[in-house]
């Protein structure tokens, strides 16, 4: 399955609905996640995403590991989200930034 990751958090840019074929994403108030269960493994969305968030759940680093566990839980609670819409207006200021795990909110 594909995961999102930290740095789509504060970025949110969301370019990576409009490809999924089976729209598996789920939107929290500043991160999306992809339902583990629900993604055929499609590769679509990876290359779509500006801030290079998703990634091959065997391609996930030691510290990304726990993105698995967030995507398979908030996928259970957050809302489906299939339709791009605009980035948040800080969104660039955030691509990049370190230590962004903290400020994910739920
Ligand atoms: Fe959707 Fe394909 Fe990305 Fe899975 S890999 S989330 S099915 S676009
Ligand atoms: Fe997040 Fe990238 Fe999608 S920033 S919303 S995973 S396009």
């Amino acid at each position: 399955t594909f995961v999102v990751t930290e740095n789509c958090i504060k970025c949110k840019y969301t370019d990576c609905v409009e490809v999924c074929p089976v729209d598996c994403f789920y939107e929290g108030p500043n991160f999306l996640v992809i339902h583990p269960d629900e993604c055929i493994d499609c590769g679509l969305c990876e290359p779509e995403c500006p801030a290079d968030a998703i990634f091959q759940d065997d391609d996930l680093s030691d510290e990304q590991q726990i993105y698995v566990e967030l995507n398979t839980d908030l996928a259970e609670i957050w809302p489906n989200i299939s339709l791009k819409k605009a980035a948040p207006a800080d969104a660039d200021d955030w691509n990049g930034k370190p230590d962004k795990l903290k400020l994910l909110e739920r």
